[in-house]
């Protein structure tokens, strides 16, 4: 174990020690790993090996991009929403999105990525977002699928992020989660309106479960074995369970929540399995998982369209903003002299 003055001079060290300290080197490493091991967080200026400071801005700028680019499926549906009280929370959420992105990209800066770069990379797809949002939203139905679906999986990923060991996103998380609740409880509601409505809002509500259903089940990322960053992830307490396992727990509680609104999840192979004490499901496609994030999904392109020419029309905004913070540095400056 490093000395407690070594712990807090390479915890608040921001890089390793000259070129060719070892054994500087070492007592960072050894610092960083009890620090994990504690379960106490990893702050911004304290030592980490590159190779985790690089997986987090990986992973946290795919999430910021997903948060963003998943605003396009349901604004989609803003000036079409069936009522004022529809149409209010539906703007709040989308709202809330763009909120998420926010602070993911704050996040992300905070381990010196730059924001600028960060969307440069999107706009390139040299950086990926979720690939459930290159799905289309047919009907308004969708929107309910959606709340329900993806951001009930999104919620399942990202409670266990909430005890990740960079605090940043940890604290982060704890926000968006909380706002996620919201997002699935509407997307629940909306649909439970719709499935005791007429025949036909039952038959939209089902046919919108049946197109989210699979591709929500994708979101938890390609099984155990075949999953490239997992097992690292793992190790650093950035990840705290297995993809396979988040998977398991989000069929455990849609299957109940699906019964309660007298609506089929379409996998004839779903079954409660005592012995396990999970649902056991049916296989996933996943030539479709990577066809779709290879780029060929049914909207990869449109989306990257309308995000950069939304980028490009917020141009003046970013501009604005920065020569007022240039004239506020600039006569701050001359009042402190
Ligand atoms: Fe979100
Ligand atoms: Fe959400």
């Amino acid at each position: 174990m490093a000395t407690a003055a070594a712990h807090q001079t390479a915890r608040t060290h921001g890089s390793a020690g000259q070129e060719g300290d070892i054994d500087a080197d070492d007592t960072y490493q050894r610092v960083f790993d009890a620090t994990v091991a504690a379960d106490e967080r990893i702050e911004p200026r304290d030592w980490m090996p590159d190779a985790y400071r690089a997986t987090l801005v990986r992973q946290i700028a795919q999430h910021a991009h997903s948060e963003i680019i998943g605003m396009q499926p349901e604004a989609n549906w803003i000036t079409r929403a069936p009522s004022l009280r529809r149409k209010a929370i539906l703007m709040a959420k989308v709202q809330d999105e763009a909120g998420h992105g926010l602070y993911l990209y704050s996040a992300a800066e905070t381990l010196g990525a730059s924001r600028e770069d960060l969307l440069d990379k999107l706009h390139t797809g040299r950086q990926k977002y979720s690939s459930i949002f290159n799905y289309p939203t047919l009907t308004w139905a969708d929107v309910g699928a959606i709340g329900w679906l993806v951001d009930g999986a999104a919620i399942t990923n990202q409670v266990p992020l909430c005890r990740c060991s960079y605090g940043p996103y940890a604290r982060a998380m704890v926000r968006v989660c909380k706002e996620e609740s919201f997002h699935q409880r509407q997307g629940y509601e909306l649909l439970l309106a719709l499935s005791r409505g007429t025949t036909e809002q039952h038959a939209m509500a089902q046919d919108a479960v049946d197109r989210w259903w699979w591709p929500s089940l994708m979101m938890f990322g390609p099984p155990d074995d075949e999953s490239a960053h997992s097992a690292q992830s793992m190790a650093w307490k950035i990840k705290r369970h297995s993809n396979d396992e988040l998977r398991r727990r989000f069929v455990d509680i849609c299957v109940p929540q699906a019964e309660s609104l007298g609506l089929t999840l379409p996998d004839p192979d779903l079954k409660w399995n005592e012995e396990r004490g999970h649902y056991d499901f049916g296989p996933i496609d996943w030539t479709e998982f990577k066809e779709v994030l290879k780029g060929n999904g049914p909207c990869n392109e449109q989306r990257i369209t309308q995000r950069k020419a939304a980028h490009d029309e917020g141009a003046w905004v970013r501009e604005s903003a920065a020569a007022y913070a240039a004239k506020h540095s600039t006569r701050t400056g001359v009042e402190q002299a």
